[in-house]
């Protein structure tokens, strides 16, 4: 029998930093909408913005201006609130990815905890999944987040790759074994396992590579690269760096 050609892996680019300098002017440019759009264009597969308590990138009126402007799916990163809910059940993203919040940070420092927080999760994300939005839960890659999240019914988790990202000799190895070995559970309990945070052309390739993964979502050293060759250039090295890697 001939295998199956390994899936292809998607990159969801995340736009936030655009909107970032946006702010610092308080103006409209840069505007995250035309980056969304050479997203679109030199063939990225999806759109990830964080929707933050303190809007401090991406803002309300910004998340209908990307919906209109592209047809890629938009995955919209968001804290576990109430607030939060109400703007996915109006704005219908692709899907909804839930990430720990804390004012002061200054990034998605960990993960959710899933398997501490059940009983608060639990109805929030049942009416995001009935309202037919995709929820992933921010996780860290350990057993019992993946436990928690089939628990809780998310049918994808995003395993943070943060601690990898900033992992130096002998626990790089250790890091990317818990990816490895986690995304193979998600996926041996029915769960799409995604990765994202603190990845670039230097250390993305081995994340790439594990094979059960099936998006990678990636921010910030993309926007930061496009400083100096262009959004659609970054882009493109990453997509070419993560296929060569499969
Ligand atoms: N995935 C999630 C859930 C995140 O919160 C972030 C950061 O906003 C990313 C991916 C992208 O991380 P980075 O900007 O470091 O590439």
């Amino acid at each position: 029998m001939t295998p199956l050609p390994p899936r292809k892996l998607r990159l969801g680019v995340n736009i936030d930093h655009v909107a970032t300098i946006r702010n610092a002017r308080g103006g409209d440019h840069p505007d995250p909408v035309r980056a969304a759009q050479i997203v679109a264009a030199v063939g990225g597969d999806g759109i990830t913005a964080h929707l933050r308590e303190d809007r401090r990138h991406i803002r309300d009126e910004d998340l209908r201006r990307i919906q209109e402007a592209t047809n890629l799916p938009l995955n919209l990163e968001m804290a576990a609130t109430e607030e939060m809910v109400a703007i996915a059940l109006r704005h219908k993203p692709h899907a909804a990815c839930i990430v720990p919040e804390r004012r002061e940070e200054r990034t998605t420092e960990g993960g959710l905890d899933a398997a501490g927080q059940h009983n608060r999760l639990a109805p929030l994300v049942a009416r995001l999944n009935d309202a037919g939005i995709r929820v992933s839960l921010f996780i860290a890659p350990e057993p019992r987040q993946i436990e928690a999240a089939l628990r809780l019914g998310a049918p994808v988790v995003e395993l943070h790759t943060g601690e990898y990202a900033h992992a130096e000799g002998e626990a790089v190895a250790y890091e990317l074994k818990r990816l490895t070995d986690m995304a193979a559970l998600a996926t041996k309990n029915g769960i799409e396992p995604h990765a994202g945070h603190g990845l670039t052309y230097e250390n993305v390739q081995p994340v790439a590579a594990i094979p059960q993964l099936a998006e990678l979502n990636i921010g910030h050293y993309l926007i930061g690269e496009a400083i100096f060759v262009g959004l659609e250039a970054s882009v493109r090295r990453m997509r070419d760096l993560m296929d060569a890697a499969r």
